[in-house]
């Protein structure tokens, strides 16, 4: 039998990595498994041995085609490894690039991965954006309130068409300041 696709999305920042951690402690405690991989990880494995980037950060800011490419890439070997296993995967609905918002899912990638859920990870912009100030092991956008509004709701529109073309359901999970075990509870709650 064929095991769960649920991909995991949000803007930089707000959190995905955290909340899928949390959900796969809690899982593993009642024996459910899940393999949690991270797309960006996948393309900035080709990104590295090309020399193409010299971290993940870099990657959005590379000619759209490359960022294509790798992200085919990345979605051919996601695929390839599934197989059986429920999995969870960490990417993002869209991109934001220097010429726009980049499809994180486009068809190429949904044809491989053909997600059962996606989940968007959403927070209130402010608090995005002091998160973003406060992890300085990354070069995450500094961006206003508004443009980090914006990119979510770009976000949900996007993906309402991934949900058009694989009958994939879309869950919003809130990941709110001092409310991470309820975010936690509500990603665990369609993982089960
Ligand atoms: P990616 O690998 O996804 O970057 P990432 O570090 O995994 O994710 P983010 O930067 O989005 O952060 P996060 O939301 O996971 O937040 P975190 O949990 O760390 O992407 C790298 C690159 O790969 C992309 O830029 C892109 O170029 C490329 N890429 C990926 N997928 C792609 C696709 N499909 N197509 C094309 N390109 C793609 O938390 C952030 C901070 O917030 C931490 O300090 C944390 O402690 C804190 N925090 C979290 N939750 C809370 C809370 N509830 N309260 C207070 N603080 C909190």
């Amino acid at each position: 039998m064929l095991g769960k696709k649920v991909v995991v999305t949000g803007v930089p920042g707000v959190g995905k990595t955290t909340v899928i951690n949390g959900a796969m402690e809690r899982l593993a405690t009642e024996g459910v498994a899940y393999k949690a991989v991270n797309f960006g990880t996948f393309m900035f494995e080709v990104a590295k041995k090309e020399n193409l980037a010299s971290d993940r950060d870099e990657m959005r800011k590379l000619e759209k085609d490359v960022q294509k490419r790798l992200q085919q890439a990345a979605a051919t070997g996601i695929a390839a490894m599934s197989g059986e296993a429920n999995i969870i995967i960490d990417t993002h609905s869209t991109v934001k690039t220097p010429t726009g918002f980049l499809a994180g899912l486009p068809e190429w990638v949904l044809r491989e991965l053909m997600p059962d859920i996606v989940v968007l990870v959403e927070t209130d912009p402010d608090q995005i954006l002091m998160r973003r100030l406060g992890d300085a092991s990354r070069a995450r956008d500094m961006e206003g309130y508004r443009a980090i509004a914006e990119h979510q709701e770009f976000n949900r529109a996007v993906s309402a068409a991934y949900a058009m073309y694989t009958g994939c359901t879309i869950k919003i999970v809130r990941n709110e300041n001092f409310l991470l075990e309820q975010g936690i509870d509500d990603l665990v709650s369609v993982l089960r």
